[in-house]
């Protein structure tokens, strides 16, 4: 059975509608795949943080994480938003594993550079870790805090986190977010390559949250992952179309296929 890697942006939890953590388990209970789900929670942590009175600041799309914000990441992911999916899965017939990157140090970081604070990058995923939970036919839900091997506590990127995840596994990747794919002038991209992605992003089309996301997904790509794709979690029969090739979305492709990116428009 294929392993797929769901990145559930926190973009989308609070409107998330059942239907797609029901499609999730139906996907792994009919046997069509195992999936693994990695969330982010931006906004929640961001609504924690105004609530707390502590200050949020983003650089490139990442945030800024002190020792005091670190807590209200913790609170936010792999508290309130990790639980509520785990809920979520149950209630729809699910088995769901909750697990932050920093439970048996599934997650070991380095911190990225001193500025960005507590901001790691993911080093190495213990894979053994999430192959006994799927062996045991459970969901992994991951929220993504990791470990250093000094054993100080990151907050990681949650694009990044999927992907090193599906990177580790080999599985198949795919991001969940709140908009059909990557937006141009033109309309959706529903092929996108490195070059075309640098070219968006140097022309700040693609901006924010979004350049963490087609880095990662470009990154994996590079690294093996064979099916790398951006869907709209919203609209969850969206998942259903790419598990039957249908074009929705944006799939990420390698650059050879560069003659392909604009053939929708054409
Ligand atoms: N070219 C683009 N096309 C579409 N969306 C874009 C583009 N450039 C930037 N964005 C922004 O990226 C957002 C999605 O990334 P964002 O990081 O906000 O969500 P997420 O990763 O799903 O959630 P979280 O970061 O909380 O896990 C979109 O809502 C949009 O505002
Ligand atoms: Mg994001």
């Amino acid at each position: 059975m294929e392993t797929i890697v769901f990145k559930c942006g926190g973009s989308i939890l609070a409107s998330l509608p059942d239907e797609c953590y029901q499609i999730l388990t139906t996907l792994h209970r009919e046997g069509i795949c195992q999936p693994i789900i990695v969330h982010g929670g931006g906004p929640i942590i961001t609504a924690l943080a105004e609530g707390l009175g502590v200050q949020t600041q983003f650089v490139n799309g990442l945030r800024v994480t002190t020792a005091e914000h670190l807590d209200v990441v913790e609170m936010g992911l792999s508290a309130k938003t990790n639980k509520q999916i785990v809920q979520k899965l149950w209630q729809e017939g699910g088995k769901a594993w909750g697990i932050s990157g920093v439970d048996a140090q599934l997650l070991t970081s380095e911190q990225i550079d001193p500025q960005l604070g507590l901001v790691g990058k993911i080093v190495q995923v213990k894979t053994p870790i999430i192959e006994s939970m799927l062996q045991q036919d459970y969901i992994p839900v991951i929220s993504p805090v990791a470990l250093s091997e000094s054993l100080e506590k990151h907050n990681v990127n949650a694009d990044e986190a999927a992907a090193s995840i599906a990177k580790a596994l080999q599985a198949k990747l795919c991001f969940l977010t709140d908009v059909d794919g990557v937006q141009t002038n033109d309309g959706i991209e529903h092929e996108l390559n490195a070059t075309v992605a640098q070219q968006l992003i140097d022309s700040e089309v693609i901006y924010g949250g979004m350049i963490p996301k087609v880095q990662s997904g470009l990154q994996a790509l590079n690294h093996g992952v064979e099916q790398v794709c951006m869907l709209n979690g919203t609209q969850p029969e969206s998942i259903s179309a790419w598990l039957n090739g249908e074009q929705v979305g944006t799939v990420f492709v390698h650059k050879q296929k560069e003659g392909s990116v604009h053939a929708t428009n054409s």
